[in-house]
C-alpha cells in the first residue's frame, strides 16, 4: 500500500504538467508501432496519445454528441485546444449492417450541422471523422456495441463480441469494413476491437481458456488478423475482460507476443472505474488488502470533499462552485490523460450538481462501497 500511496502522489503532480496539453503527432511519425511498454513514432521517438472519447454515434441517434450545437469542424478545434491530440471514436455495427441505416430526428441530434441531414449515419461517421483528422487528431476507432444503444451493462446482450442478433463473423466482417473504410487516412491509427468486454447475461468472457465462445483472446486475434487484413498499420487495441477493469489474465496468453502479426502493435486497455480499478492488480494481492484497499480509497473520496470545503471556508472569496468546480475539473483533466479515455460531451457543461452527483456516485459508491465486489468467483 505503501508504493501504491506513492504512485498516485506522482501522478497527482502530473495533472499540473499536464495541464498544457499535449502536441500533435505530426504525419511523419506515423504509423505508430509499439516498442516495450510505449507507443512510437517512426523516429523511434515515443509518441504520447492523448485521447478524448468523442461518442454519440453508437447510440440510437447514431451521431455523435454535441453536433446540435456545433458543427464537427468547432468540436474539432476545441478537442485540440483542450490539449488532446486523439480522439476515441465509437460506432455501431448496426450502422454497417442496415441497408438504409437513418439517423432518428436529424434535425434535433445534427441542428448544428444541417449539411449532414440527408447523410446516412455510416456518412455523417465519415464526416464527422474527417473533421477531426482535417485538424491533425489522431483517431482510435472502436467497435462500441454491435446493435445501436447505449453501452454497457452486464444484461444488454452486447457483453461479449457477438450478440444474439449479431455473429462473431458479423463483428468480424463489420470492423473489416470499416478499417477498409479509413485505411487511406493515416491519422487513423488504431482500432479498439470492442468496448468493455464484459459478462453477457450468465457468460463470463474469459481470457486463453480455448473455448471460443467467452476467450476474448481468441476473439481478439481474430478481429486483429481481420482488421490488420484491410488497413496493415493499425495499432490494435485491446480490451481487458469485465468492463474493460482487467487485464491480469494477460501474461497467461500474451497475443501481443504470441501472433507474428500482433507484434510491435497491440495496446491493452483498461478502464478506470476507480476503486473498481483496483482489480487491475494482482488478484493475489487485492485478495489480501481489500480492507486497506477500502479504506484507502474512501480515505482519497473524504479527502476531495473535505478539500472542497476548506477551500471555501479558507476564502471567502471564492464561491463553492468555483472551488469545488476547480478541483473537480483538474480531477477529470487529470483522470483524462492519465487514461486517455475521459469522454467529451460536446455540449454539456457540469453543473455543481452534476459535478456532486459524479463525485458521490463514483467516488464514495464505487469506492468504498462497492470494491469488495472484487472478489471470486466472478472476478477471478
Ligand atoms: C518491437 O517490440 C519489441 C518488444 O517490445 C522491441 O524491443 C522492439 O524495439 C520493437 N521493434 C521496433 C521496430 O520498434
Amino acid at each position: 500500500l505503501g508504493r501504491l500511496l506513492v504512485a498516485v502522489a506522482s501522478l497527482g503532480f502530473s495533472v499540473e504538467g499536464a495541464a498544457g496539453g499535449f502536441d500533435l503527432i505530426p504525419l511523419t511519425e506515423l504509423p505508430l508501432k509499439t516498442a516495450g511498454r510505449f507507443i512510437v513514432g517512426t523516429s523511434g521517438r515515443r509518441a504520447h496519445m492523448a485521447c478524448v472519447n468523442w461518442y454519440g454515434a453508437a447510440q440510437r441517434q447514431m451521431v455523435m454528441n454535441g453536433l446540435d450545437r456545433q458543427p464537427p469542424a468547432v468540436i474539432a478545434a476545441r478537442i485540440v485546444e483542450l490539449g488532446f491530440n486523439c480522439v476515441r471514436f465509437p460506432f455501431n455495427s448496426e450502422m454497417l449492417f442496415v441497408s438504409q441505416p437513418s439517423v432518428p430526428n436529424p434535425g434535433v441530434v445534427l441542428a448544428a450541422a444541417p449539411e449532414l441531414w440527408p447523410l446516412s449515419a455510416l456518412e455523417i461517421f465519415d464526416r464527422t471523422l474527417a473533421s477531426l483528422t482535417d485538424v491533425g487528431l489522431l483517431v482510435v476507432v472502436n467497435n462500441h456495441v454491435s446493435a445501436a444503444g447505449w453501452c454497457c451493462s452486464a444484461s444488454d446482450g452486447e457483453g461479449l463480441w457477438y450478440t444474439d442478433k449479431y455473429s462473431e463473423e458479423d463483428w468480424l466482417t463489420g470492423i473489416g469494413m470499416v478499417a477498409n473504410r479509413y485505411r487511406l487516412n493515416p491519422r487513423v491509427v488504431g482500432f479498439d476491437l470492442r468496448n468493455e468486454v464484459r459478462p453477457s447475461g450468465m457468460v463470463l468472457p474469459t481470457w486463453g481458456t480455448g473455448d471460443a465462445s467467452t476467450d476474448w483472446s481468441m476473439a481478439a486475434v481474430k478481429g486483429a488478423q481481420r482488421v490488420l487484413a484491410e488497413s496493415p498499420d493499425l495499432l490494435i487495441v485491446v480490451s481487458g475482460i469485465h468492463f474493460g477493469m482487467r487485464l491480469s489474465e494477460v501474461p497467461s496468453r500474451p497475443i501481443h507476443e504470441e501472433v507474428p502479426a500482433l507484434r510491435n502493435r497491440t495496446v491493452y486497455t483498461t478502464h478506470f472505474y476507480y476503486g473498481w480499478s483496483f482489480d487491475l492488480m494482482a488478484y493475489d494481492m487485492i485478495g489480501r488488502e481489500i480492507p486497506a484497499l477500502m479504506m484507502f480509497s474512501c480515505w482519497l473520496w473524504l479527502l476531495l470533499v473535505a478539500d472542497g470545503w476548506l477551500g471555501r471556508r479558507h476564502s471567502r472569496s471564492r464561491s463553492f462552485e468555483g472551488d469545488f468546480g476547480q478541483r473537480m475539473g483538474a480531477w477529470m483533466r487529470f483522470k483524462s490523460f492519465a487514461q486517455g479515455r475521459w469522454a467529451l460531451v460536446g455540449s454539456a457543461s457540469l453543473t455543481l450538481l452534476q459535478v456532486v452527483a459524479i463525485c458521490i456516485g463514483e467516488h464514495l459508491g464505487q469506492s468504498c462501497g462497492h470494491i469488495h465486489i472484487v472478489s471470486p468467483p466472478a472476478f477471478v
